[in-house]
């Protein structure tokens, strides 16, 4: 139990005590002046007045092709991508989704306020190529609709949100269509307790994971899911279990269930999934004392990086100690293998968790996915001593190492807490180079450049490239901390943009800041930005993908000393 103790200590002794690389500055900076030239939608339509704008609440964004789609608070918005801008973006339709007068009543009279019994849509997916599936928490009695993607009507009536929506707009949840089937995690009551991982639509049974089993779940606050292979994988954080003997540790986990699973039979697990297991990722910097970031904030979609297929996830410290974040790469084989390693157990509510031993485990092995043509060939028909084993063994033993074993990026220095990630794996003319946007809770966005090494020293991992503030005081028409928090973030690779929502706006900010640069070579080159060169004649100019005007530009050792310095002309550096 080794690790263990490195842990408690870590815990224990903070970061004081753990050693990290050294915590540098961005090679730049977008300047406040630059900023200002933002795209920015606060809800108004092209033509349409103005008038008194409602709150936005923006709680979700959804890119579908030259499409973006906003979700908010009573209302859902289609925003075209390529309609020429000035400095704001207009919407071309506008949905309004209300909560009738007796959900709002309802509402009121279970003690919610009026600001709270409103409908928030939480759930924006594509359901196919010319529908959307959105749910709303409508004044705490969530329903789901399908609605066109092109003129936003309502098709067909709604049906209840339940265990699809949570019913708290500040309630955290997932949600995911793969095999036509939609995979949500959420709460299904309006207390928030009872969490659950839930399959609904396309036909097959529903089923969730097992109701109030702290084993299963502890309070998960759910991150992000997706798809891969056979499986739906859930991205989380929760309260520990396997350490009784502390007091409330947060944790960050995967878990996965199969997409064909139907349930157990009828005397085990029946309507539940019969292949949850969940894992520990383990996102911590190596050293003499093991430092661990537990709190898991962001993971990105699937990509592919030198060959490994992965998720990039970014963690922090508790938020009641010194702030700290730090980027770790998973790889989904090495994922997937810790499910085929050994399970934990607690023998008796005294013991430590121990490993449970192979000649110990029923077969077939608990977790797997029926298959068809087998013996097995419908989770219904698994034996009972697997589906009971499965219901009280959902931890494994192993964690979740991260790729490289450490972070790729770590960040003490800032007090921003990153809780947004999106990468560009095709950044730059050439389309080799890996760029990485973290968000924050003070719209602060970090773009770094990874740079894949088997290297141990992390240093050489990640390049911090810049550091922009993204939020517009002017004109997201909102003040105070709270606005400044990043809740969606989306990559429009065609126009070179990030969009990046607030609760009051949505706001979109080029990838890269380069004629800021433009009165000097020195300073351009010295960007070593992929989006970035120097096109000669005073210009620092974005290189678009695939470009074939020649340009100069040193991404991978950024060597300027060859270079004239350029009075007065140099870019801030911090
Ligand atoms: C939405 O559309 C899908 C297929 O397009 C359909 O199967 C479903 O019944 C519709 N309604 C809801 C509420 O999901
Ligand atoms: C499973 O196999 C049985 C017979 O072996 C067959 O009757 C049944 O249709 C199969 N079910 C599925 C889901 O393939
Ligand atoms: C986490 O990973 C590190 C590095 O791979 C390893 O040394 C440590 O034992 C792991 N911790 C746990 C709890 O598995
Ligand atoms: C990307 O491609 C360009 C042009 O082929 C090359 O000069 C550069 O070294 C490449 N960078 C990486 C990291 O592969
Ligand atoms: C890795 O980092 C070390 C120390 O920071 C440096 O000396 C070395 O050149 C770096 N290697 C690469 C490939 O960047």
């Amino acid at each position: 139990m080794k690790s263990l103790t490195f842990l408690i200590l870590s815990l224990l002794t903070g970061l004081s005590e753990a050693t990290f690389p050294d915590d540098s500055g961005p090679l730049s900076t977008g300047s406040v002046d630059y900023m200002k030239h933002s795209v920015v939608f606060v809800g108004n339509g092209l033509g349409a007045s103005p008038g008194l704008t409602e709150r936005l609440d923006v709680q979700r964004i959804l890119k579908v092709n030259r499409t973006l789609f906003i979700g908010g608070r009573d209302h859902l918005y289609s925003v075209d991508l390529d309609a020429p801008v000035a400095d704001e973006m207009f919407y071309n339709k506008k949905l309004t989704w209300r909560s009738n007068q007796h959900d709002i009543d309802i509402c009121r009279m279970k003690g919610k306020n009026e600001a709270e019994c409103r409908n928030f849509i939480k759930v924006l997916l594509k359901r196919n190529n010319s529908v959307l599936f959105i749910c709303g928490t409508n004044a705490y009695n969530p329903v789901c609709a399908n609605y066109t993607m092109d003129t936003l009507e309502s098709l067909g009536p709604s049906i209840s949100g339940m265990a699809r929506c949570p019913y708290d707009p500040k309630q955290a949840n997932v949600a995911l269509f793969a095999d036509n089937k939609l995979f949500t995690g959420t709460v299904t009551d309006f207390l928030a307790i009872d969490a659950v991982i839930y399959r609904s639509l396309g036909g097959s049974p529903t089923l969730r994971t097992v109701k109030h089993d702290s084993k299963w779940f502890k309070e998960p606050y759910f991150i992000h899911a997706v798809e891969y292979g056979r499986h739906v994988f859930f991205f989380f954080r929760e309260i520990a279990m396997e350490f009784n003997y502390l007091e409330k540790v947060v944790l960050s986990r995967v878990a996965r269930v199969c997409k064909n699973d139907m349930g157990g039979s009828q005397r085990v697990l029946e309507k539940q999934w019969t292949s949850f297991l969940k894992a520990r990722l383990n996102c911590s910097v190596p050293g003499d004392s093991h430092f661990y970031f537990n709190v898991l904030q962001a993971v990105t979609d699937i990509i592919r990086i030198n060959g490994h297929t992965i998720v990039l996830a970014i963690f922090s410290t508790p938020s009641n100690s010194i702030p700290g974040s730090a980027i770790c790469a998973f790889d989904m084989e090495q994922i997937s293998s810790i499910f085929d390693g050994r399970f934990k157990e607690q023998k008796s509510p005294e013991s430590i968790w121990t490993p449970v031993p192979e000649e110990l485990v029923p077969k077939p092995r608990p977790g797997c996915c029926a298959e068809p043509g087998t013996k097995y060939n419908s989770s219904n028909g698994f034996p009972d001593e697997m589906l009971n084993f499965v219901k009280t063994h959902p931890l494994m033993d192993d964690t979740v190492p991260s790729l490289n074993h450490g972070p790729w990026i770590i960040k003490t220095t800032i007090r921003d807490r990153l809780n947004k990630i999106v990468v560009d794996t095709e950044a730059g003319p050439f389309k080799n180079y890996t760029v990485v946007f973290l968000g924050s809770e003070t719209g602060i966005i970090l773009k770094f450049l990874i740079r894949p090494t088997t290297s141990t020293n992390f240093v050489n991992r990640s390049l911090f490239l810049e550091h922009f503030d993204a939020y517009s005081p002017e004109k997201c028409n909102s003040k105070g901390h709270e606005h400044r928090k990043i809740v969606g973030m989306e990559l429009d690779k065609i126009s070179g943009t990030l969009l990046v929502a607030f609760s009051s706006c949505v706001v979109r900010v080029a990838f890269a800041h380069c004629q800021q640069h433009a009165a000097c070579m020195k300073s351009c080159v010295g960007t070593r930005d992929p989006y970035c060169g120097w096109v000669g004649d005073g210009q620092c100019a974005y290189l678009e993908p695939g470009t074939s005007i020649p340009f100069e530009q040193d991404v991978d050792h950024g060597n300027t000393t060859h270079l004239g310095d350029c009075q007065g002309n140099f870019p801030e550096r911090s």
